[in-house]
């Protein structure tokens, strides 16, 4: 056993084997789950390993990950695996809410504080009481909004809008965004003490394609899931899996998880998954202020060359400092500015 194995939180012993489909009896699988996560590769279980540690605190925890990836169901796990179990979970969309109604929403409001607040509103805080309230998309959250949010967290008390008295706020606040939150700090959408306060404990839900050995189990389980409440027995078309694989998944689990729905839909009993379209070439790459956008799956030398020229010119064109910052040396560095000057892409 490796000592990183040894290290790792227990995978749920409670999972039940794979829907059986009907009639059929599967032999007992080895437990693939933890909470509500499923899989076992290793950036899962590192990520398992942490949520283990800070679940039974009261830490206020900053899930970051790509769209799709799972930080929801993150969330979810977490407050279950803590002392607030038995208490509420309170998912909040910040980014969906209008800025005029968010203070209201989240905090309350006491009768007649604005024109049509007929009665007294508990807000999602309150609502939350003894459990956890999860603040999804933070970085989508009105300036206005993020000070008094700090303030919250700060002293962990609020007052309804129009109301006097401080509530004491026994909640776990839990945010995520599928964004760079520094780099929304960089832009001014963000506050930076807000960012700080909020990342306590930061936990990143690693993209689907940082660990391919978990596409079949989860591709799957969403065909047993399938199959069990469909009440059939499609399985996967020969090398559907391996097809599964090789693709790099940009919408992550979410995106899995509808194609192999929608193939389900499509079969009569093998189940095909057509290989989804390759990444879009066009807008491949995406300069902003000190920082580069690269779209998923663009060749690497055209992501080298791109990160090349970005850092130059960061740099106002000082090779000897864009080649120490990139680690590589000055005569890599002309060597390469040379090959771009003649269209090459090495
Ligand atoms: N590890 C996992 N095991 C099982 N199902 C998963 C896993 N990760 C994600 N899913 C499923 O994939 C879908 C997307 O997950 P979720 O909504 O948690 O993603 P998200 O990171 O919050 O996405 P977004 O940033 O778009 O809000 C859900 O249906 C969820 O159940
Ligand atoms: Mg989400």
């Amino acid at each position: 056993m490796r000592p990183d194995q040894a290290l790792a939180p227990p995978l749920d012993t409670d999972a039940p084997a794979a829907p059986a489909a009907t009639g059929s009896v599967r032999p007992a699988i080895p437990p693939q789950h933890y909470g509500l996560l499923y899989g076992t590769s290793q950036p899962m279980r590192e990520l398992y390993q942490q949520i283990e540690k800070v679940a039974p605190t009261s830490l206020t925890v900053l899930i970051v990950g790509e769209s799709g990836t799972g930080k929801e169901l993150v969330a979810r796990t977490l407050h279950e695996k803590s002392p607030r179990d038995g208490g509420p979970f309170i998912p909040v969309n910040c980014g969906a809410i209008p800025a005029a109604l968010i203070e209201g929403e989240l905090f309350g409001h006491e009768k007649g504080s604005f024109t049509g607040a007929i009665q007294q509103h508990m807000g999602y805080f309150e609502r939350a009481a003894g459990g956890t309230i999860f603040l999804d998309e933070i970085t989508e959250m009105a300036p206005e909004m993020q000070i008094k949010l700090l303030r919250v967290l700060e002293t962990s008390s609020f007052h309804r809008v129009g109301g006097t008295e401080q509530i004491c706020a026994d909640v776990r606040v839990v945010a995520a965004t599928n964004r760079d939150p520094r780099t929304a700090v960089r832009e001014g959408r963000f506050r930076e003490d807000l960012l700080y306060r909020l990342a306590v404990f930061p936990l990143r839900v690693p993209a689907l394609r940082e660990r391919p050995a978990d596409i079949d189990m989860l591709g799957q389980r969403f065909l047993d899931q399938l199959n069990a409440t469909e009440k059939t027995r499609k399985r996967f078309a020969p090398g559907t899996l391996d097809g599964l694989r090789q693709y790099h998944w940009p919408g992550n689990v979410r995106e899995l998880k509808n194609a192999v729905h929608r193939a389900f839909i499509l079969a009569d009993d093998e189940v095909k998954v057509r290989n989804p379209e390759p990444p879009p070439r066009n807008r491949r790459v995406v300069r902003r202020d000190g920082s580069l956008e690269l779209t998923v799956g663009i060749p690497l030398p055209d992501a080298q060359r791109e990160l090349i020229l970005a850092t130059l010119a960061h740099f106002g064109g000082d090779k000897r400092q864009t080649a120490s910052t990139l680690g590589i040396s000055l005569k890599t560095l002309y060597n390469r500015l040379d090959v771009y000057k003649h269209g090459g892409d090495a």
